[in-house]
């Protein structure tokens, strides 16, 4: 199949293939998303084929406005309201009581739905034109890095979806950060750009964030915390210190091609930032350009960006 990149002044072309049961990536401000039409089955069938995505691991809802909320979900806790009036639209995914008519292929067979307004306009003007919720993963392949910017759609799914929107790089460049509002709880799933800390101030209560110990055996809360995410091919190596990075830098391999990630200057050897918008295309420049290794130096700044840490993490593997 041929991928048809459409430009963002053709939006309908895009929402005419969402309505015709086809997956169509689009730019979203915090990275693409693979998108279907949340009532057609089959669509949202070919998304995990796509991303060789298990199916266990839900799908969330992209809305345009709060209208079409009753579409897709029930029960919905005042929290849910008092977050969507203060971050929607915005990086935000909130987990409520799904309707019965959401096929349970979205939601990997939960009785809850995740709900996102996103912030790009063209996102939410594409979901106006389809006229009901589109469910969107990350658009990367399942386990890789996630797509910030069009070239990153094409190299995993170039001849593998009916059409990509020819956006902008998302600015923020890491996943919506998902809180689950069920069982009258309020915990953080996922971290990501909006902090537990704003949470916290939006609602003047604390926010637990969920975190399995490696005894864990229940189902997990959010099934995609289980698997690899994010990994490029090379190895991740973590330092929080610039003196033990260099140290491990001279020690190793010189044959090796070893890429530098550093908000400080690394001795004279050439390092490139590490910033929340643009870590995903350093790993997957990483992969094309056959690094073996990647040395992660994260300074106080970084360590303090709990959603970037989770993603460098999960790319070291841990
Ligand atoms: O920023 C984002 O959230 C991006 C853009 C495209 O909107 N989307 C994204 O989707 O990151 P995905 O599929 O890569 O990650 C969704 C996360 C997964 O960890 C999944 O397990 C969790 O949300 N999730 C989805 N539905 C859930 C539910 N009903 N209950 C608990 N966790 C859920
Ligand atoms: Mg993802």
């Amino acid at each position: 199949m041929e991928t048809q990149k459409i430009d963002v002044k053709d939006l309908q072309k895009a929402a005419d293939l969402l309505l015709q049961g086809k997956v169509v990536a689009f730019p979203t401000e915090t990275v693409y998303g693979l998108g279907a039409c949340i009532f057609l089955e089959g669509a949202v069938e070919e998304i995990f084929r796509a991303k060789g995505r298990p199916s266990d691991n839900p799908l969330i809802a992209h809305i345009c406005d709060l209208n079409s909320l009753d579409q897709i979900a029930q029960d919905i806790p005042d929290v849910f309201y008092k977050l969507a009036d203060f971050f929607f639209p915005g990086p935000l995914t909130l987990v409520i009581p799904k309707r019965k008519e959401v096929p349970s292929v979205v939601s990997a067979g939960l009785d809850s739905i995740a709900v996102r307004m996103p912030s790009h306009k063209t996102a939410r003007d594409l979901i106006r034109l389809v006229g009901s919720p589109v469910v969107a993963p990350s658009a990367n392949i399942s386990g890789r890095p996630s797509s910030t910017q069009v070239s990153h759609v094409l190299d995993d799914f170039s001849g593998k979806i009916a059409g990509v929107v020819l956006g902008e790089a998302s600015n923020i460049g890491i996943e919506s950060t998902v809180v689950s509002l069920m069982n009258g709880k309020i915990e953080i799933l996922r971290p990501g750009a909006i902090s537990q800390e704003e949470l916290e101030t939006c609602l003047g209560q604390k926010v637990s964030v969920f975190t399995p110990d490696k005894d864990f055996l229940g189902p997990l809360p959010s099934p995609g915390m289980k698997y690899r995410h994010y990994a490029p091919h090379a190895k991740v190596q973590l330092f929080f210190s610039m003196e033990k990075a260099i140290k491990a830098y001279k020690k190793g391999d010189l044959y090796h091609k070893v890429m530098i990630l550093s908000n400080q200057p690394f001795e004279k050897v050439e390092s490139f930032p590490l910033t929340m918008n643009s870590f995903y295309s350093y790993l997957r420049l990483a992969d094309k350009d056959n690094y073996q290794e990647i040395l992660i130096i994260c300074d106080e700044e970084t360590q303090g960006n709990k959603g970037l840490m989770n993603r460098i993490e999960k790319s070291a593997g841990l």
